[in-house]
């Protein structure tokens, strides 16, 4: 089974990747799970009606159908979500590949309120666009003082909830949706 995480922000020694580093590391202690990391400097993506050569969203698009779920992390940007994890949704088809997908949520905001906003803005266009937004999204609030230097989380509740947040999308995704992945390819297999 594959769960892909998508990290929200071209910063890669940011909050929003150290955070995502815990749900990763959680997700790799699964022996029966594969993880794939969508980083989004690694892909080139248009906007939408933007023309431009070797784009990415069609490979984008083959890698996360075949994850079982997805996590997905944004840092708050004036009060919403990132334009990098919105460029990554708009370039995943219309109808979009999230549909019928289980999808995790996970904010980083420096303010005191958290990443409540964005998470909210997120939810909406996640399940706008089909995907089965799973309860208890993260919302990491002062985000500045939960991690050090070297992104080690010094925030032991955090920690937990962060981990919680990827072994949820694995019994959900084990549950509900690997047995049809799995059906599908058998009968593929078969045809
Ligand atoms: C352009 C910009 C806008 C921001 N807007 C908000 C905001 O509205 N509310 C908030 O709490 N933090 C805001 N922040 C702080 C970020 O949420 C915080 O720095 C976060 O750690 C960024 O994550 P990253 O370093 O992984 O990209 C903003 C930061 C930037 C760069």
């Amino acid at each position: 089974m594959k769960i892909a995480t998508i990290l929200g922000s071209l910063n890669k020694d940011g909050s929003c990747a150290h955070a995502l580093k815990i749900v990763q590391d959680e997700i790799l202690k699964s022996n029966n799970v594969d993880l794939i990391l969508i980083d989004p400097a690694d892909f080139t993506l248009p906007f939408p009606g933007q023309l431009i050569p070797k784009s990415d969203e069609k490979k984008l698009q083959r890698i996360l159908t075949e994850a079982a779920g997805i996590i997905i992390s944004t840092p708050e940007y004036h009060g919403g979500l990132s334009s990098v994890v919105k460029l990554i949704i708009e370039n995943l088809g219309y109808p979009s590949v999230l549909s019928g997908k289980p999808v995790s949520l996970l904010g980083v905001a420096s303010g005191s309120i958290g990443a409540i906003k964005s998470l909210e803005q997120l939810r909406s266009i996640c399940s706008h666009v089909g995907a089965l937004v799973l309860p208890s999204p993260v919302s990491i609030a002062n985000v500045r003082s939960v991690f050090d230097v070297d992104g080690n989380c010094k925030n032991e509740k955090v920690e937990q909830r962060l981990k919680t947040l990827a072994t949820e999308m694995i019994k959900y995704a084990e549950q509900h949706i690997y047995p049809r992945h799995a059906f599908e390819e058998q009968v593929r297999e078969n045809l």
